[in-house]
This record gives C-alpha cells, structure tokens and sequence, in this order.
C-alpha cells in the first residue's frame, strides 16, 4: 500500500540536507526564517542525539531533490501505564509535487513509526482546510486545539 511514485524515496533527515534546501520544503508551510547552516547544525546536532524522541523524515524525487518531509515526536507520559503518543507535526510537499500521495505516504510512513516504537495513538493540530486530507490519511476530529502565544 506504502509505495512511493517510481524513483522517489524516503529517508531520514540528514544534516546535509540544509544543502539539499530542506528548509524550502517547509517554506510551504509556514515562515522559516533566516537559519544559517550553524543554526541548522546546533539544531539538528541535538534532534539527533534524541533520535528515540525525534523522527524527522523527508522524500526524495529522483533526482534526490526534497520534495517533502514530516515529523514525528514520541511523548513519554506516566499516564496510560507509562504511555507513549505520537505527535505528528510540520507536515508539507513542494507545492509542485502535491496531489500525487506523497503527503499520505508521508503520515504512513511516521505512523508505522509510532505503532512500532509502541505509541498508543498519534494526534496532531491541523487548519479546517486540510481536514480532508487527513481523514484520507485514516485520523478522526478529536477535541479541540488550543493556543497561547508569546
Ligand atoms: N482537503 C481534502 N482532501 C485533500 C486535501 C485537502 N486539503 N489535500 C489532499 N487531499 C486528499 C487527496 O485528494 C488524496 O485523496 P485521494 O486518495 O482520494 O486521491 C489524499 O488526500 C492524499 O493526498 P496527497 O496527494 O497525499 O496530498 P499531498 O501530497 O498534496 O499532501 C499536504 C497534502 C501535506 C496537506 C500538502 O498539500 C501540503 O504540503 N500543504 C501545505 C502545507 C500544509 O498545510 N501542511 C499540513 C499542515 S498540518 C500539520 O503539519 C500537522
């Protein structure tokens, strides 16, 4: 069910993927700001040394251009006997390369993540217009987001 167009792949984030303009693909999403290659390096140096917590993957085209990426946060809670759950964030395709089931290979491949590494369940927050989408990708509506910005 899991398969990508042919020659795309998916992968882990690398460091040297700040080369690959990774940060473009989230440009799709939301502000990046200017992030130099040290800011880049501090924060993925410590992602990586917490690679139990963060799961940052990104798909290749064939060409080996990122065409798309996803986050996966596991939560370690004392409720539910000690219970993990799956954060799914900062989800985005190149806006070139939408409609062609990236997105829901995407939250495939970061949901087999999660059940493996034993979350209970995987939640994340999402604008009206993509609730479709990830009813597509198998979620339901449940409860209500809140913020507090500073
Ligand atoms: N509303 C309803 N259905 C949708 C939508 C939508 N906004 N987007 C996709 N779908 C449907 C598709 O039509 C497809 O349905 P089908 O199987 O019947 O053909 C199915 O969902 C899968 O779509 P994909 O092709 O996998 O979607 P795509 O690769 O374009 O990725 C995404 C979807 C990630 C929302 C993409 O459009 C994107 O990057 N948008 C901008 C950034 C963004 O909003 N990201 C999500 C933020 S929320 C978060 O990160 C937790």
């Amino acid at each position: 069910q899991s398969v990508l167009p042919e020659g795309y792949s998916a992968r882990p984030l690398r460091r040297s993927d700040y080369h690959l303009r990774y940060l473009d693909v989230l440009r799709v999403l939301t502000t990046v700001g200017d992030i130099t290659e040290a800011m880049w390096n501090e924060r993925y140096d410590y992602l990586v040394k917490r690679n139990d917590e963060y799961y940052l993957i990104v798909i290749c085209d064939g060409s080996g251009r990122i065409v798309g990426t996803g986050s996966l946060i596991v939560e370690r809670k004392f409720i539910h006997t000690l219970g993990l759950v799956g954060h799914i964030e900062d989800i985005a395709v190149s806006q070139d390369q939408q409609g062609k089931k990236l997105g829901l290979r995407i939250i495939q491949t970061l949901d087999y993540v999660a059940a493996k590494v034993g979350c209970y369940k995987s939640i994340l927050d999402c604008s009206e217009v993509n609730e479709g989408f990830y009813i597509k990708c198998g979620f339901k509506r449940a409860g209500l987001e809140m913020a507090h910005y500073y």
